[in-house]
């Protein structure tokens, strides 16, 4: 696969006029509440009806009132199982069933196992945490999760002492994911990722089951998905189906198809640009026609809780 021909495209080409005019239709189409106008959209594509979820608030949340759309979560994706454009997922990922979904957790585990979807939703505390959410393609957004604490379920499974990671893996159906029969994006399936033991330990890392208050969206990773808010969004692993604990270093998707480009770390960082656009600033999704930039922060903003994850490790080096 050459170097060149993979789908995320530079940051000047993403605020496509098209993207904006398909918003103002969508925007146009519905009265009242957005979500209200999802959920009808939800039933119309064949995915499964949005669930009210029952959760607490979290402290660890940024204001609400900073919280993007729903509609821009919901048709402003990446989800390359669906397509590698933007509104790809929005329009092909109706056609997943996520009904009955389970995770299975093996590797180094005393008590390997599977966890159903629905045991997640009333065995663990849910939570809506409201996170920000940067991606590598210098945008940005703020999205309400509800979630659990990664660390709640990997416990349940009593770890090793010998675990030093955490795999993740993607579901691979082609007969519902139209981007697993196309050859466009080169990615080889299952969709890969992985966090060092003690960042899938991190209070902050959670396992998201739903966006402003019932399940998500398949386009989104229904039913389940990893969400790191101090890492760049591809580490947020959709729609997973196995976690895997390991010794060695687990692969992941964006470092196996262009190592230069996107290591195993991902944090967010303005002081290491990627090689073709910088990451001093991102583009709030959301903001409007002549959209708004802001200044990176790095670590995404969470320096105070994770910087301390990697002292002494130079992070150019560690990208
Ligand atoms: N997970 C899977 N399985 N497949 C993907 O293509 N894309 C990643 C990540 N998780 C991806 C994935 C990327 S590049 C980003 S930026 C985020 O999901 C996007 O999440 P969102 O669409 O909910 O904003």
């Amino acid at each position: 696969m050459s170097l060149y021909n993979y789908p995320i495209p530079p940051s000047s080409e993403l605020t496509s006029e098209s993207t904006f005019l398909d918003r103002r239709k969508f925007l146009a189409g519905t009265t009242g509440l957005a979500l209200a106008g999802f959920a009808g959209t939800a039933e119309a594509k064949g995915q499964a009806k949005l669930r009210e979820l029952n959760f607490e608030k979290s402290p660890m949340s940024v204001p609400m009132a900073e919280a993007t759309s729903f509609k821009d979560i919901t048709q402003y994706n990446n989800f390359y199982e669906f397509g590698t454009s933007k509104t790809d997922p929005a329009r092909h990922a109706g056609k997943l069933t996520t009904v009955p979904w389970s995770v299975k957790v093996d590797g180094l585990v005393n008590n390997p196992g599977q966890v159903d979807f629905e045991d997640l939703l009333t065995k663990f505390t849910l939570e809506e945490r409201v996170y920000r959410f940067r991606c590598v393609e210098a945008w940005s957004m703020v999205v309400p999760w509800v979630g659990i604490p990664l660390a709640s379920l990997l416990k349940k499974f009593d770890i090793q002492g010998n675990a030093k990671y955490v795999a993740f893996e993607t579901l691979v159906r082609p007969s519902e994911m139209i981007g697993q029969r196309a050859r466009g994006s080169g990615i080889k399936w299952p969709y890969v990722e992985g966090l060092r033991m003690d960042e899938a330990m991190h209070p902050l890392s959670i396992l998201a089951v739903g966006i402003y208050g019932k399940t998500m969206m398949n386009q989104n990773g229904a039913p389940v998905r990893l969400v790191v808010p101090w890492k760049y969004g591809f580490k947020s692993i959709k729609s997973i189906v196995r976690i895997r604990l390991t010794e060695k270093q687990p692969s992941s998707t964006w470092n196996i198809l262009i190592p230069r480009e996107y290591g195993f770390y991902s944090n967010v960082n303005p002081k290491r640009d990627h090689p073709r656009w910088s990451q001093a600033s991102e583009r709030v999704i959301g903001s409007g026609l002549f959209a708004r930039r802001i200044k990176t922060q790095m670590f995404n903003g969470y320096a105070d809780q994770v910087a301390d994850l990697y002292k002494g490790m130079d992070l150019q080096k560690f990208y």
